[in-house]
């Protein structure tokens, strides 16, 4: 059985007596974070954590992410935290970013046999408070199936995990749309795992350190060994195929329309979903298709919070085929190409 509370910020605490209770029996319950739906357990109990992988279908080497609310749980989880990760954390917490550190003394099945483990202080006021009254650091992924596009709201958990986890706490839609920025400080500069809302650019200038961006971060194929074993799978998928159209630059769009349109072309008798933005979008009406907008090109955050919500909407709408349009791979750009070349069994360069 799964409950499903509405939270009401008037009785916050009384709501999440029961979540607490149900963590410490080792049960699971999904809540809201600024980025998206986490599927949370008590850190500390590894048949919880366990109970994760099961409900999600993850691989069992793909770790999770140890979600805390002070800098006191900081140093349980962590054995060592480098000079430039604690000024990181200083600066950037509570918010939508992550640290890869020495591991502390978080079960070894947190991290799926690492060394290491990744840290978050999120900046919900849902999940903040949940971990606090807890007083253990919570271990969630995102509540989604494995390779399913990540949850943007309760109803996208219900989809995937109704029935199989003991409660969902809905706070409606998240705020950011997409996961946070994972950061691995083990290396020399610190590597860009996997982008998210806090852009590398911005980064950079917080940080006042270099990043390295490797080539999995953009969502490409990975050279040498992959250091965060999730960019290996398949992600972020509807059922439907996506097929991604990429520009270099993304000056004509004229042309990337016609790309996208040649594509339908060869798709003909089969039922596709177009995901366009703003300025496209009314190019493609009249051929009979759904069409939907990303939104803006001139407000990629948006983008970014819409991104997974469309691609399921593609589902709903019975796609068999999703054609994409790529997006200037600038900013939190590089967080959405990263997230549609994950989703992409094809990809379109213009
Ligand atoms: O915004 C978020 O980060 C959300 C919310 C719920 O906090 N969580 C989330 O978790 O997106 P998940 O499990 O879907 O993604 C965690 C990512 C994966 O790519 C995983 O491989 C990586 O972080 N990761 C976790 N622990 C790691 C470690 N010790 N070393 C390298 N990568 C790690
Ligand atoms: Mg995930």
């Amino acid at each position: 059985m799964t409950r499903i509370i509405r939270v009401d910020h008037s009785r916050l605490d009384e709501q999440l007596r029961e979540a607490v209770e149900i963590l410490r029996r080792g049960g699971l319950v999904v809540f809201p974070t600024e980025t998206v739906y986490g599927l949370g357990a008590d850190a500390y109990i590894p048949q919880a954590v366990e109970k994760i992988f099961r409900v999600k279908g993850r691989p069992q080497d793909n770790p999770l992410i140890v979600h805390i609310s002070g800098m006191d749980m900081l140093h349980r989880v962590a054995s060592e935290v480098p000079k430039a990760a604690y000024r990181a954390a200083e600066k950037l917490w509570p918010g939508p970013f992550t640290m890869v550190l020495p591991r502390g003394d978080v079960p070894p099945i947190v991290s799926a046999g690492l060394d290491t483990v990744a840290v978050r202080m999120p900046g919900h006021r849902v999940a903040l408070r949940l971990i606090e009254l807890l007083a253990d650091p919570i271990a969630a992924p995102s509540a989604n199936r494995s390779g399913r596009p990540s949850p943007t709201s309760a109803q996208h958990v219900v989809e995937d995990l109704y029935g199989l986890v003991d409660l969902i706490l809905d706070d409606g839609e998240t705020l950011y749309g997409v996961e946070s920025t994972v950061v691995d400080f083990t290396t020399d500069p610190p590597t860009l795992l996997r982008p998210g809302p806090l852009t590398p650019e911005e980064l950079m200038e917080i940080l006042g350190t270099e990043l390295e961006i490797p080539e999995y971060a953009r969502g490409l194929g990975h050279t040498g060994v992959a250091r965060s074993p999730g960019v290996k799978y398949r992600h972020y998928s509807p059922r439907a195929e996506v097929v991604l159209i990429e520009m270099d630059d993304y000056k004509d769009l004229g042309r990337l329309v016609e790309r996208v349109m040649e594509e339908l072309n060869h798709l003909q008798g089969r039922s596709v979903v177009i995901l366009a933005t703003d300025e496209t979008r009314d190019r493609y009406m009249g051929l009979g298709v759904p069409v939907l907008s990303l939104g803006s090109r001139s407000d990629p955050y948006t983008i970014a919070k819409n991104l997974f919500a469309m691609l399921r909407e593609a589902d709903r709408l019975g796609a068999e085929f999703v054609l994409v349009e790529g997006v200037e791979e600038r900013g939190i750009g590089l967080t959405i190409m990263n997230r549609l070349r994950k989703a992409a069994s094809r990809r379109v360069s213009v």
